[in-house]
């Protein structure tokens, strides 16, 4: 017997480490249609071809998806719109923790445009599509090198981690995170000018999450391997799929990691 298939999940940067694993325990629960996300049709393919071949019970689909391009992003958006009618969840995961660029200022705007611009006018882009879902949530994927107060903190493992444009962007992209929550998770709509409360607001407000997946085997650098300590993906993501199925709603608005949270 076929599983029932009901929610709509998209997860960008998913041909590879956390956002593939996300993707695999999404199609293990079967309960979920995953748009697996990738900037590379390639990769994506590949990525496509290995979760089909485990024969998991969801449902996937490929979106090329790269979050620089603001025509992919209005392409994934009509894609949903007329495919699906709705998207229940997000999950922001794509990022870049070595950006190319010539110059440091590139550097600095390749970071900021796929860790924190291009995230949040995806998310723009498909607000109506999450307003469609009667559980609508946000899960952004940031990191612990992105906390100004571990940045400051001199006992924190992230007191003498260097990478300026990857903290900030993710800073940049926590930011993002908090005025998602006020602007669209409280129900006080502030950005498109309409301005609803009461019931109505509670109908459509979404659930946004800031998660700090933790130090995690991926291609995300040169460290990211089990012999410099990391974490399989596996691990991680048991723990980002608390926070998929609601098993983390207290934490909404916050920024959270497996067992915990830390100081914005
Ligand atoms: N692994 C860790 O230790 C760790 C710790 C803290 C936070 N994080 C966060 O976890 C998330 C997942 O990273 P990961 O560790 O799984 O690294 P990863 O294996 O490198 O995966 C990153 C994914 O993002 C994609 N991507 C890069 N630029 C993109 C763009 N412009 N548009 C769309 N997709 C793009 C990559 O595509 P390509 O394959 O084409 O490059 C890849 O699929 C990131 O947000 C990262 O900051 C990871």
């Amino acid at each position: 017997m076929s599983a029932i298939v009901k929610e709509i999940a998209l997860i960008t940067g998913a041909n590879s480490g956390i956002g593939f694993e996300i993707a695999h325990q999404l199609l293990a629960k079967g309960t979920y249609h995953v748009l697996l996300g990738s900037r590379s049709t390639q990769k994506g393919s590949a990525a496509l071809q290995e979760l089909q071949s485990r024969n998991l019970s969801g449902v996937i689909e490929l979106v090329h998806l790269d979050v620089q391009s603001d025509e992919h992003i209005s392409e994934v958006a009509t894609f949903i719109t007329q495919k699906h009618g709705k998207l229940d969840i997000l999950i922001n995961n794509a990022a870049v923790a070595i950006p190319e660029g010539a110059t440091e200022r590139e550097r600095l705007q390749t970071a900021f445009n796929v860790n924190a611009t291009g995230p949040y006018l995806l998310t723009k882009a498909l607000i109506p599509l999450l307003r469609k879902s009667t559980n609508p949530r946000i899960v952004n994927i940031s990191s612990g090198a992105g906390s100004i107060g571990r940045r400051l903190f001199a006992e924190s493992p992230m007191y003498r981690i260097q990478g300026v444009s990857y903290r900030t962007s993710k800073v940049a992209f926590n930011m993002i995170t908090a005025c998602l929550h006020v602007e669209f998770g409280l129900g006080i709509e502030q950005s498109d000018g309409e301005k609803i409360d009461g019931e109505e607001a509670k109908g459509k407000a979404m659930k946004v999450f800031c998660y700090d997946p933790g130090f995690t085997v991926s291609n995300l650098g040169p460290h990211n391997k089990k012999e410099f300590g990391a974490r399989s993906a596996e691990e991680t993501v048991v723990s980002i799929m608390e926070v998929i199925e609601g098993k983390r709603d207290e934490d909404v608005g916050k920024f959270i990691h497996n067992s915990g949270g830390y100081p914005w």
